[in-house]
């Protein structure tokens, strides 16, 4: 499988601790080991690029370097997976190339992101170690040769992979030029996003005994009385390698949230050294928005901010035949990489990332995506910032010309000449950099918010209910047309103070946790309006079903319970729509959940087999605010009606209007909001926005209908 199928597909690969306390010993160590680091507020700006020193002979660094300068590149980040050069034999360092390359980057005033490179470790070390590499879902043990093929909890991988990080940060603490540190790479992001092996059973034995007060407590939780799986010692209790049948779901879960820790746990032992040696650098880490193998928000907890790697060009790929929730590529692709840029956002409640890695042309491995449209590459950079980045890296400086991604295109092509976006990009990078601090770390602005638990999201690919339910796939048509509104969304887990929304919706939200509940009853009770998917509540944080009716805890704040839920396989179902959501019929495919209203209204009824009748969509006033239950899987277009009608009902609207395919966000700090006007289509548009404003790129004072060209960009700031 291409190595970032599994994103969208969203299938094996998925884990967390968000739900639950951490474990005890977790976040003992993280209050003891890790200090406060940097603010963004205090950083550089940072419009760098990917560079490959250990793969560009010596003689052309000189040149890279004032190439990078000339085309006002800032800094590069370095060295992720060049272990086998830092490293050559175990325990005989080498960092005097890397020294030398740093200090040619310096003269010309690039500075440097150093990454720590446990994520490709040497053959000598796999070699002498084989117990390192990580057992797959299926019990295979993978073969070395590439790279992420490692074990999380293996003692001996950690205690290699922190000696390696501690050379370098002792080698580079007091470097000038050296600004910060990634600490691996793409942690999980690999074929296989979990490790099964021996070392990760211990480790799940030990993270369970600490988290529950005894194995009696765990059999409870589990239900383990079910098929006679009692366990009367922790070294009984395995992993979720294929046996018999499925897996115990309460077992499975707590699986997916062990290896969440242990991937957090691997990172935070890097990190505690980096503060004590590195106390002036940044420290970060590189992942995609979309992967949910590790709950991000423990994994950036400790960190100074997220990063995260950019490649929309890919979704073109991934997404060919999808049902996005939006109206088509290119929009589809947009949407699916704000989703992505929303999510890093706010896995730091809203602080502004680094894009640690943009795409730059082509990009993909077996298949490449296609070569970016003129614009499209500024449209993304700018498109990243306009949902909160602070900075761009660009990937990569040149393209290899040997090695698994030698068709990754960059800033130079094969021949080392300029590739077909690099005026492109040097334009973008002048243009951001324009923009200033302030503008570049100011704070998104959301009216909306949407809630994407990872511990939902590992519950329901443990057990989907229907095999079209994927979890990311359910959220991204609710994310589209949540977007379309133009309001702002932030990606919450509905555990945070949720009243400055005015909507959270909340699609297949299959585990709901008692603070979860409360929470949201709050939010309602003041006022706010909460819109459901099916498969509310079904689930507690063990994973085992609630003893009431459906939706559990919040059946009151809805007003409804279930009479019945039913997966759809060829059978035909539709809804019929009525009083504020009046409109055409809605096929309802996949999913029914099917609603009696106890005090709630009814918006939309079955119309097939022995449920024609029953409500399909009710809504219930509740304190000050609103609760809607949407019981129908419902195709994007129709989803999309609904949500915007309800999203109007309860306030939401900006004065705008834009056609589809064009982006409109807000970020603000104390005196200022800089509006951000993104078409991601071919053709011309029309935008019409109230007020007069300033066009920071074009320079002109703009009101009324203004045009923005193919692909185009206006950075709008009140006249
Ligand atoms: C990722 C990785 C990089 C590289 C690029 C292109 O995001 O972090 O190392 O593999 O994608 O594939
Ligand atoms: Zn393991």
């Amino acid at each position: 499988m291409e190595r970032r199928d599994f994103i969208l597909t969203g299938s094996a690969t998925l884990a967390s601790l968000l739900a639950l306390p951490h474990s005890r010993a977790f976040s003992q160590a993280a209050k003891e080991k890790v200090s406060p680091g940097h603010s963004s507020g205090h950083l550089p700006l940072l419009f760098g690029t990917d560079y490959y020193p250990d793969q560009t002979p010596e003689s052309l660094w000189e040149q890279d370097a004032a190439a990078m300068a000339a085309a006002g590149i800032t800094n590069v980040r370095i060295a992720e997976f060049a272990w086998g050069l830092m490293e050559p034999r175990e325990g005989g360092f080498d960092f005097k190339w890397l020294e030398r390359v740093v200090g040619i980057l310096h003269a010309q005033q690039i500075s440097v992101i150093l990454g720590t490179p446990s994520a490709a470790p040497p053959p000598w070390l796999t070699q002498k170690y084989p117990e390192v590499l990580m057992v797959n879902e299926h019990g295979v043990t993978l073969s070395p040769g590439t790279r992420r093929f490692t074990c999380p909890t293996n003692a001996i991988y950690r205690r290699l992979s922190l000696a390696i990080a501690t050379e370098m940060a002792r080698a580079f603490n007091s470097t000038p030029g050296v600004i910060g540190w990634q600490i691996d790479n793409e942690l999980t992001l690999g074929e296989s996003g979990r490790c099964y092996c021996r070392f990760c059973r211990e480790g799940f034995q030990r993270w369970l005994r600490d988290r529950y007060p005894s194995l009696d407590a765990i059999n409870q939780a589990w239900g383990t009385v079910f098929w006679s799986n009692t366990y009367t010692d922790f070294s009984q209790i395995p992993v979720p390698l294929p046996s018999g049948a499925p897996p115990n779901p309460g077992f499975a879960l707590d699986y997916d949230r062990y290896q969440s820790f242990a991937n957090v746990s691997f990172l935070e032992e890097q990190l505690a050294m980096l503060r004590k040696l590195c106390p002036t650098h940044f420290v970060t880490t590189n992942n995609v928005g979309l992967v949910d193998t590790i709950d991000m928000r423990d994994l950036y907890r400790n960190l100074d901010f997220a990063s995260a790697d950019n490649y929309p060009g890919f979704f073109a790929i991934l997404l060919s035949g999808a049902d996005s929730g939006a109206s088509g590529p290119p929009d589809a692709i947009a949407t699916t990489s704000a989703f992505g840029h929303d999510i890093m956002r706010c896995v730091k409640d809203g602080e502004p990332f680094l894009i640690m890695e943009e795409q730059t042309g082509k990009a993909g491995q077996p298949f490449f995506s296609p070569q970016p449209e003129p614009g499209q590459l500024r449209l993304w950079s700018y498109q990243a910032v306009a949902h909160g980045a602070m900075g761009i890296n660009y990937f990569r400086w040149d393209t290899a010309d040997f090695g698994a991604e030698e068709y990754w295109h960059g800033l130079l092509k094969h021949d080392r000449s300029h590739s077909v976006g690099f005026d492109e990009i040097q334009q973008t990078i002048g243009e951001l950099k324009s923009l200033g601090h302030d503008a570049l770390n100011a704070r998104y602005e959301a009216d909306l918010a949407l809630c994407y638990d990872p511990t939902s999201s590992w519950a329901l690919t443990i057990q989907p209910g229907q095999p079209k339910i994927k979890y990311l796939s359910e959220l991204l048509p609710w994310y589209g047309s949540m977007g379309a509104s133009h309001a702002g969304v932030d990606i919450v887990n509905a555990t945070p103070e949720l009243s400055r929304y005015k909507v959270l919706c909340a699609p297949v939200m299959y585990i709901v946790s008692q603070e979860q509940a409360e929470r949201i009853r709050g939010f309602v009770e003041n006022g706010g309006t909460f819109i459901a998917g099916f498969r509310l509540g079904v689930k507690d944080e063990h994973s085992r079903i609630v003893d009431t009716p459906l939706p559990g805890l919040l059946r009151d704040v809805m007003g409804v319970e279930l009479f019945d839920y039913q997966p759809i396989y060829s059978e035909k179902q539709s809804v019929q729509f009525s009083g504020p959501l009046a409109g055409p019929n809605a096929e309802c495919r996949i999913w029914a959940d099917i609603l009696s209203p106890q005090k709630a209204e009814v918006f939309a009824s079955y119309t097939g087999g022995a449920y024609a009748g029953k409500a399909a969509i009710t809504s219930h006033s509740y304190g000050k605010g609103r609760a809607i239950y949407i019981g129908a899987h419902l195709e994007s277009k129709d989803l999309a009606r609904v949500l915007l009608t309800l999203m109007a009902m309860s306030g939401v609207s900006r004065p705008i209007q834009a056609p589809p395919g064009v982006e409109i966000t807000t970020r603000r700090a104390d005196r200022q909001a800089w509006t951000y006007v993104l078409n991601h289509t071919a053709k011309s548009q029309s935008v019409t926005i109230a007020g007069t404003y300033r066009d920071l790129l074009s320079k002109s004072t703009v009101s009324g209908p203004m045009s923005i060209e193919p692909y185009g960009v206006r950075v709008l700031v009140q006249a």
